[in-house]
């Protein structure tokens, strides 16, 4: 993963999410690193492969890693940039036949289906309940015996905050509680915090820390 931000532009104003991210996506070639996110991969590295659902795929490296591991995804995403951009490097990652590319505002539409695996990784955007939303439908998306795997900043740094429209980060307690799992259907396998070095836009290491939330549906 690069360094993540948190949305783009620079106003107080909320916009549309499809022409935010769009916008945000069209600022460069790339945004994000290519590299999978270091949690999903240590999380899943070693499950049997089955079916996948990225919500919030941007430019596909989760998607590309899974696939290359034998999971067959579904990767999802508002951006329609972001989505070519993903789909042109799994067809060079020889991945292409695995991964079904789907543009959705997540919180007006969800793939239909259940998944042995759904991963979030940072899905931040302007609007906390939206994003809670979108979650929800997540937890209804799991499979018997598959597993949820939320992963998100801890906290914005300073030159991101202008990005973020105000946006709360919450805890992994907060987004499992948020959830509202019905009891004794859920068992929870990881909720913390984890620190990780990442390369800064100037190049230099700079300190990050996620929010872990990985949950189990019993089988
Ligand atoms: C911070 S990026 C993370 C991308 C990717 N998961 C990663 O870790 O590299 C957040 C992604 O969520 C997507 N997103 C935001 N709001 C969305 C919505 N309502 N429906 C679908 N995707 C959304 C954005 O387009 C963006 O690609």
């Amino acid at each position: 993963m690069a360094a993540h931000g948190s949305g783009g532009g620079t106003g107080t104003a909320v916009p549309d999410d499809e022409e935010f991210w769009d916008a945000r996506y069209a600022e460069r070639d790339r945004i994000w690193s290519g590299s999978p996110n270091a949690a999903l991969v240590r999380e899943v590295g070693g499950r049997s492969p089955g079916t996948a659902l990225d919500v919030g795929c941007g430019e596909g490296a989760d998607a590309i890693w899974l696939a290359g591991q034998g999971w067959r995804v579904t990767a999802v995403d508002v951006s329609g940039v972001a989505l070519d951009r993903a789909a042109e490097q799994a067809a060079a990652a020889g991945v292409a036949d695995r991964i079904d590319w789907q543009r959705h505002d997540l919180a007006a539409a969800f793939p239909e289906g259940r998944f042995d695996l759904v991963s979030a990784q940072f899905l931040h955007a302007p609007g906390e309940l939206f994003r809670e939303r979108i979650l929800r439908r997540a937890v209804d998306a799991v499979a018997p015996g598959g597993v949820l795997l939320i992963v998100g900043h801890a906290g914005a740094v300073p030159e991101e905050h202008r990005r973020t429209h105000g946006e709360r980060f919450p805890t992994p307690g907060e987004v499992l509680a948020a959830l509202a799992l019905p009891e004794g259907e859920w068992e929870v396998r990881r909720s913390e915090e984890v620190t990780r070095t990442q390369t800064g836009p100037d190049g230099q290491p700079t300190e990050r820390t996620d929010t872990v939330l990985k949950v189990r549906r019993r089988g």
